[in-house]
């Protein structure tokens, strides 16, 4: 029997069938998109009704894409949305849904032993050739990676809130991702019609490593007297070009989340530690279970 070390393993150049673990908002996303553009996908989670809200999910937003895509065509928006759901199915067992994966992608809840312990024993049920990624926006993935022997095909692929319009995805590559692991996950961002590009693995990787702080200074302008959330985000969208001001996008993203980013770095220790600072209004409204939309309220109102 050939004792085949991991980084004699190739990661496959053709992806097929892509399991997503998670099915919120951000696993749904990636579960839609991955169907739309003709990748074989299972979808799971811990229980069915999980499941049935990523299906919600997915099947609100594709009735917007199938609307855009044909305005005047019902039969054509039907068609799509089809052609789509065709290519979905839902899992709650984690070992067989992901027995003839090529690729699994990880969006579940944002704790490292939890991810590790998934890791771990998927590291046994999945292809040998199988591709890992995590979409993580707050742990590194090399220490997600750690628990498995499969590092050379390990990256991760972060995605952004709302998925299917969002043209964009990180490819996060550590010091054991291999060259042909990294191509594959390059060749999966460009047939899901995204944009790839490439960062090490380091914390936030490029987005969230300027938006988080941008986003924490504009609560110390309010804090500091200086000038009101509305205002800010007014002159951030008419001043800056940005779709959503940061008040907004806060809300948009989820104060907890954004609280959760901040303490997480200030606790690992490789940023400088005056941009990640806490924050009084942040840590009250959150406190206050004040979360943004999904909660009704965050620096704004809304309809639940
Ligand atoms: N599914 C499919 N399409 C969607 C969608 C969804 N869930 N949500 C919005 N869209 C599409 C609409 O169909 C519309 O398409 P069109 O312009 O081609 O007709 C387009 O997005 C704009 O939507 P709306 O007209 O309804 O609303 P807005 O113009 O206000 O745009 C927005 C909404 C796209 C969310 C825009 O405000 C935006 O880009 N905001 C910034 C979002 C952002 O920065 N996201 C990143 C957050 S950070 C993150 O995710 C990282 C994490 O790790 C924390």
């Amino acid at each position: 029997l050939a004792f085949s070390t991991s980084s004699q393993v190739q990661a496959p150049t053709n992806v097929k069938n892509i399991t997503v673990f998670g099915s919120g908002l951000m696993g749904a996303g990636i579960v839609q998109v991955a169907a739309q553009n003709g990748f074989q996908v299972t979808m799971v989670d811990l229980n069915e009704a999980a499941l049935k809200r990523g299906q919600d999910i997915i099947g609100s937003s594709l009735k917007r894409v199938a609307k855009k895509a044909h305005p005047e065509d019902a039969a054509k928006q039907k068609e799509l949305i089809e052609k789509t759901m065709a290519n979905v199915k839902t899992s709650t067992d984690s070992e067989a849904a992901s027995k003839d994966a090529d690729l699994i992608i990880e969006a579940i809840v944002e704790n490292l032993e939890t991810k590790q312990k998934l890791f771990s024993l998927l590291d046994k049920a999945a292809p040998e050739h199988a591709l890992f990624c995590s979409n993580t926006s707050s742990l590194p993935i090399g220490d997600i990676a750690k628990a498995t022997k499969r590092g050379d095909r390990f990256g991760g692929l972060h995605f952004f809130n709302p998925v299917p319009q969002m043209k964009l995805v990180e490819v996060i590559r550590t010091e054991q991702t291999s060259q042909d692991s990294f191509d594959s996950l390059l060749d999966v961002c460009n047939r899901m019609k995204k944009t790839p590009v490439s960062c090490k693995d380091t914390p936030g990787f490029i987005v969230n490593r300027l938006l988080v702080p941008y986003m924490m200074e504009s609560l110390r302008i309010v804090e500091r007297g200086e000038a009101s959330p509305k205002d800010i985000d007014v002159a951030m969208k008419l001043g800056a070009g940005f779709p959503m001001g940061p008040f907004e996008l806060a809300d948009f993203v989820g104060l907890d989340t954004m609280k959760f980013i901040v303490d997480g770095w200030r606790k690992e220790g490789k940023i400088d530690e005056n941009l990640v600072a806490p924050v009084k209004l942040l840590d009250d409204l959150v406190a206050e279970g004040n979360f943004g939309r999904k909660s009704g309220k965050g620096f704004y109102e809304y309809n639940k």
